[in-house]
């Protein structure tokens, strides 16, 4: 076998580096896909039809090409089609956020459609506006059902972020093959990078089972 940690070590900082280019575009996208994913299903739900059609073409166009194509496109197209030299992260928070705006829409739509008709009824009833009571009412008893499913999409950016590397943006992955190119040698980099994923992604996982656990000792 042939290992060798003793000479990766130098190296490990520089990985661990990489950690920041990671979180940005996944905190990022995964906050902006939340709000663009909510406009979607408030637009899904509602009688507007041209919206509606709108909608559902955009969520079967985003989700029906890989994540990867989507990418490239906006990273090389854009300076193309626009003349605005766009950045690496812009293009990446860009397309992670319109991505996973697709994926979210149809979780929130699910979660506003699982909402109980006795609280729009109670609404209505009470003469509470259309947007007041999607607000304050639908919307907050929808987000709490479908915490699970967003902690999942959040899971999903994070480890689907290692496809910004290869538009070169310095994220752990990126920064793990520029060490493999440096060192000759694929085991330690790519295990070391793998176990920060892992370990981020483990480290997400129980910070929402703690925010599930407070919202449900609030009911
Ligand atoms: N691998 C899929 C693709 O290439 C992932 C899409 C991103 N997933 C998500 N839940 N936002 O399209």
């Amino acid at each position: 076998m042939n290992l060798d940690f003793a000479q990766i070590v130098p190296y490990i900082p520089f990985i661990l580096e990489g950690i920041k280019g990671t979180l940005l575009v996944t905190l990022i996208s995964v906050v902006l896909g939340f709000f663009w994913g909510s406009i979607l299903a408030l637009i899904k739900i509602s009688n507007v039809k041209l919206l509606n059609w709108l909608a559902v073409a955009y969520t079967s166009v985003f989700r029906g090409t890989p994540l990867i194509l989507q990418l490239t496109f906006v990273y090389f197209a854009t300076p193309q089609l626009t003349g605005y030299n766009i950045s690496q992260l812009e293009a990446a928070v860009l397309t992670f956020t319109l991505n996973s705006g697709a994926y979210i829409s149809e979780t929130i739509r699910g979660g506003i459609l699982a909402v109980d008709k006795g609280q729009w009824e109670a609404a209505k009833a009470l003469g509470v506006p259309y947007h007041r009571m999607m607000l304050d009412i639908i919307l907050p008893q929808a987000v709490k059902n479908i915490l699970p499913a967003l902690v999942n999409e959040t899971i999903a950016l994070l480890k689907e972020s290692a496809l910004v590397s290869t538009i070169g943006l310095a994220d752990i992955m990126q920064n793990a093959n520029v060490v493999k190119g440096t060192i000759f040698r694929y085991f330690e980099p790519y295990m070391i990078a793998g176990t920060l994923y892992y370990v981020m992604v483990m480290i997400l996982t129980w910070v929402a089972r703690v925010l599930e656990r407070r919202m449900r000792l609030s009911d």
